[in-house]
């Protein structure tokens, strides 16, 4: 059964299911530069075994894949909600799992879960807190989870960033993560919170929200609104914006 939230996230992301996720925001997700910042700083802290990795909101599991290429060992499992994201991923080794991770009971533990950008799906404090548990609950006893999310430093910011997803229709609900996170994973049970590296920013300007979500000049000026005052991670430009994304990387257990 898919949670209503899921059956929107799928809805607002229809243009960039499957094959044109990997072109969507200048590239920006299947950035080779990118790819290697992650797995540079995940391999540290990797143990050395056999590794059973599961990649949540994985899409087509490129970034998993390529951290299992680079370590030349680990046996990875796709869970996301598109089966069109995951019907992408050609590799007959990579098990591939369609479903809701609100819903999400697989009988089985994980050495390493990775996530990247899809925190943010779930528009609330309650709803992340809930997939965190979720997420815990797979993991094996000295399991590690290593999360990339969409971070705007500032609270404010945040809030002002989730403001513009969030009151526009043709955009998908988002919650931001931002320095309240290790509360978050807190609340979840998840603790020994450490950040330990950080990807390239994400700039996005309404030409890209033009492309994914055929936004048009009324939503255009509604976002400007909410923008207001330029802040460090919202700009209004004469004809739109910049919105800026880090995207720091979080080890906890
Ligand atoms: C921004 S994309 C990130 C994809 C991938 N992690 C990457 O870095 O390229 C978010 C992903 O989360 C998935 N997703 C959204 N809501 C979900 C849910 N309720 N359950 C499982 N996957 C979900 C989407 O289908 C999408 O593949």
């Amino acid at each position: 059964m898919l949670s209503q939230i899921a059956k929107d996230n799928l809805e607002k992301d229809e243009k960039v299911l499957g094959r044109e996720w990997l072109k969507t925001y200048n590239n920006y997700f299947s950035d080779e530069e990118n790819i290697q910042i992650f797995i540079k700083s995940v391999k540290p802290f990797l143990p050395n075994k056999e590794l059973k990795i599961l990649y949540v909101g994985s899409a087509s599991g490129l970034l998993g894949e390529k951290l299992v290429d680079s370590l030349c060992k680990g046996e990875l499992t796709l869970v996301d909600i598109s089966q069109k994201h995951l019907d992408q991923n050609k590799n007959d080794k990579t098990r591939k799992i369609c479903c809701d991770l609100l819903n999400m009971d697989l009988h089985e533990k994980f050495d390493l879960i990775i996530m990247r950008s899809s925190l943010d799906y779930f528009s609330s404090e309650k709803l992340q807190v809930t997939v965190l548990e979720i997420i815990k609950n797979h993991l094996e006893k000295d399991g590690l989870f290593i999360n990339q999310p969409a971070y705007v430093s500032s609270l404010k910011d945040r809030d002002i960033l989730s403001e513009i997803y969030n009151e526009t229709e043709k955009i998908g609900n988002r919650y931001f993560q931002s320095a309240d996170l290790d509360s978050i994973y807190r609340k979840a049970g998840l603790d020994k919170f450490k950040k330990i590296g950080a990807g390239k920013d994400l700039l996005l300007t309404e030409k890209e929200h033009i492309e994914r979500y055929k936004i048009d000049k009324e939503d255009i000026d509604k976002i400007q609104k909410i923008i207001g005052k330029d802040s460090d991670s919202a700009q209004v430009t004469e004809h739109g914006y910049i919105l800026k994304f880090e995207f720091p990387i979080f080890l906890a257990s």
